[in-house]
């Protein structure tokens, strides 16, 4: 199925901060190659292990057959309290999400998620629209948005106009068409050109960041007391999520500006298991090139209710605005 089987980032420490066992359910919120399942499953836990896309799924229907232990829920992550309600009806003893695409899905070059290897524009990891329509449909300024917002990308006006005036001559179909827009890749450049390009565009197509923040909200609501939240991001727009949620639950937030009144704060949700996120050890890093970039946020939760998330508190997570926009909500109800 792929050329590279995906190796599963920092998995000691993930074990180390889930401290599954004999007893537990625990959510795998990213099945993808089965590898944190996998080793959960080992410690005698029971696995809840979710995935939008159907290959993950499929493959880890015949790798796990008859395995007594695991449920392969083929749904995003955000529907987690739906499935625990059902499996777990006493709640979870531990979630964990590693987030991004698998290595599976970045080979396989009919998936279009990589700039690397020529193919169909695609970039779904399960349902919904797709790159090219994205890139066919939204005006200048929305595709501008995107670049900017998801992928922090300087030139994406720049970009946006010239997709813009490339699909006034020719429909844009293919992964190499868009990555040639940013122009080829000069010995000063760290990454390749298109890099922030694709990744604002898939973060767009799969609404990776909402998905994310739903999920952080399902895990609050799912875990029982006592029960483990570890987070995997790999991109800062995916960390400063993570920490800004947790900081919140945890109460270890400041009030942001010295003139606004004290909020009287609801007793802590979560206890943070690190005050720093923890990173990969160089070994791996130097194994595993995803590695590099992985940050490992943990939480305990406690027996509090689960914090309010008004719509202020939601814009305090520091998720770009796109992600509560009319615009992706649109494109994401395609699905
Ligand atoms: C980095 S891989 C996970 C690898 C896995 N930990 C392992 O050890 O094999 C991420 C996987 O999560 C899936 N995924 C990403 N976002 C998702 C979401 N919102 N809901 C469900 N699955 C998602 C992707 O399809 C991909 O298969």
């Amino acid at each position: 199925m792929s050329e590279a089987p995906h190796v599963p980032v920092m998995l000691p420490e993930v074990l180390a901060a889930l401290k599954p066992g004999k007893g537990q359910v625990i959510a795998d919120g990213t099945f993808g190659a089965g590898g944190y399942t996998s080793a959960i499953l080992d410690s005698g836990a029971r696995v809840l292990a979710f995935d939008r896309d159907l290959t993950a799924i499929e493959a880890g229907r015949e790798r796990f057959a008859g395995h007594d232990r695991l449920v392969l829920i083929h749904r995003s992550f955000d529907t987690l309290s739906e499935e625990a309600a059902i499996h777990a009806p006493d709640g979870l003893d531990g979630a964990v999400f590693d987030l991004g695409v698998s290595s599976m899905q970045l080979d396989q070059s009919e998936r279009g998620f990589s700039f690397m290897r020529d193919g169909p524009l695609d970039m779904r990891m399960g349902d919904g629209v797709s790159a090219e329509k994205v890139i066919a449909e939204l005006d200048q300024n929305d595709l501008k948005t995107i670049l900017w917002q998801y992928g922090e990308e300087r030139r994406a006006g720049q970009l946006a106009a010239a997709i813009v005036r490339a699909r006034e001559k020719a429909p844009i179909t293919t992964t190499g068409q868009l990555a040639a827009l940013a122009g080829p890749q000069r010995p000063k450049d760290k990454i390749h050109p298109a890099t922030r390009m694709f990744q604002a565009i898939r973060i767009f197509v799969n609404d990776e960041l909402g998905q994310l923040v739903r999920a952080l909200m399902a895990a609050e609501r799912s875990l029982k007391p006592g029960g483990r939240l570890v987070v995997v991001t790999f991109h800062s727009l995916e960390d400063r999520i993570v920490k800004k949620f947790l900081a919140i639950a945890s109460g270890n937030e400041g009030t942001g500006s010295r003139h606004l009144p004290e909020v009287r704060r609801a007793a802590p949700s979560f206890i943070l298991e690190n005050k720093k996120a923890l990173a990969a050890s160089e070994a791996e890093a130097a194994e595993n090139p995803r590695a590099r970039s992985a940050k490992l946020r943990a939480a305990i939760r406690t027996d509090a209710d689960p914090t309010l998330w008004a719509r202020d508190r939601l814009q305090s997570l520091g998720a770009p605005s796109l992600v509560f926009s009319d615009l992706q909500e649109r494109w994401s109800q395609h699905r």
